[in-house]
């Protein structure tokens, strides 16, 4: 897959869909996105087993062939704008919400061993806690250690999912490693309390994303290009996720098959401290640590986390890292790559 630039939006779940079907309106913003310039577009999460795993009934689903068509519209019409189309993939695992509304046990490597802090929540308004409450209709998660039958079951599962991102034409898939979701529980020593093979050292915690990229793989061969999303760190409680582990882990995604590697951040409690991941609010916030993977592997590494044109540009023209992903500076003007081509830095949002 070759992209028009180095810049990338990165996954920002737009929660539009009706039942997993993606509708016009989510297909006009990223196609706003693409006619801006963004070489590479990636969608918001999309549920590998939809409903099952979905943050939210909409999001968009990947799990049946229904949802095909919507994917194939998105598709098309990215790159009719110009840009290419990669979707990501995810099963949210003890924070999808629809299951937990459901009252299906969310699944897990092992039951956390902490809660949250909360104490946040003071700090929102009624209406945002009738939401968040709304979300997972008021229940609390009950956990379900997986077992050998729900490890096969997801890695077929993300297999599927794929085969159907690539049959809707898309450039590529993103499967998730981080933000607190299957993958990323499995690779992190505090929330996987395994003694089986997919837990303890950190090459039992990392196989099964290893699995899945490589089944993944194995279906879509050279008709999708596969982007791992991994935190290059984790923050804010003992047990996060190291750089050295990030480092060593994307090593191991890349043998497994990965086509790029695409490094974000994780603060643990999303109640507490979202602000240094996934949204950080420092600027280039994880660079440092993309540039530590892409000196460990082979493929193309993106950074993302405020990367700001003038830190982008200089990043990748020292050879720090390949793509710059640009979140919320695309929310905030979607043609901000086409202005900077233009040579109107002054006129970006
Ligand atoms: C509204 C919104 C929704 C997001 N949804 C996702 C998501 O679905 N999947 C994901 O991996 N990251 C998600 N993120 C994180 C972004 O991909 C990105 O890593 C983060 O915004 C930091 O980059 P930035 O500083 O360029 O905005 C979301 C961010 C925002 C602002």
């Amino acid at each position: 897959m070759s992209t028009a630039n180095r810049i990338v939006l990165p996954a920002m779940d737009m929660n539009v869909s009706e039942d997993g079907e993606i509708e016009q309106r989510e297909i006009d913003h990223y196609v706003a996105r693409a006619a801006g310039g963004a070489g590479l577009i990636i969608t918001g999460a999309c549920a590998v087993a939809f409903p099952h795993g979905a943050a939210s009934m909409k999001e968009p689903g990947l799990s049946d062939d229904k949802f095909i068509p919507g994917l194939t519209a998105l598709a098309d019409a990215v790159h009719a704008a110009g840009s290419k189309l990669c979707v990501q993939s995810t099963h949210h695992g003890k924070v999808a919400r629809v299951d937990i509304a459901n009252d299906r046990p969310v699944i897990a490597p092992s039951a956390p061993d902490y809660d949250y802090d909360y104490s946040a929540l003071a700090d929102s308004t009624p209406d945002e806690l009738g939401r968040m409450g709304a979300a997972t209709g008021g229940k609390k998660a009950v956990y379900r250690e997986m077992d050998h039958s729900d490890i096969a079951w997801l890695i077929s599962t993300w297999a599927d999912a794929a085969d159907r991102v690539a049959r809707a034409g898309a450039d590529a898939i993103e499967i998730h490693v981080a933000h607190g979701y299957i993958l990323g529980v499995f690779l992190n020593r505090r929330d996987n309390q395994r003694t089986d093979a997919y837990g303890g050292s950190l090459t039992n915690r990392a196989r099964l994303a290893c699995e899945v990229i490589a089944a993944v793989k194995e279906r879509v061969g050279d008709t999708l290009a596969v982007l791992v999303r991994v935190a290059g760190e984790e923050y804010g409680q003992d047990g996060g996720l190291t750089l050295e582990e990030a480092i060593e882990a994307s090593r191991m995604f890349e043998r497994a098959g990965a086509d790029a590697i695409h490094v974000t951040g994780w603060g643990r409690n999303p109640f507490d401290n979202f602000t240094d991941g996934p949204l950080p609010d420092t600027v280039g916030a994880y660079l440092d640590n993309a540039a530590a993977i892409k000196q460990a592997v082979s493929v193309p590494v993106i950074a993302v986390g405020r990367m700001l044109p003038e830190v982008a540009e200089k990043a990748i023209d020292d050879d720090k890292v390949d793509f710059a992903a640009m979140g919320r500076q695309l929310l905030a003007d979607p043609d901000l790559p086409n202005k900077l081509a233009a040579g109107t830095p002054e006129l970006v949002r």
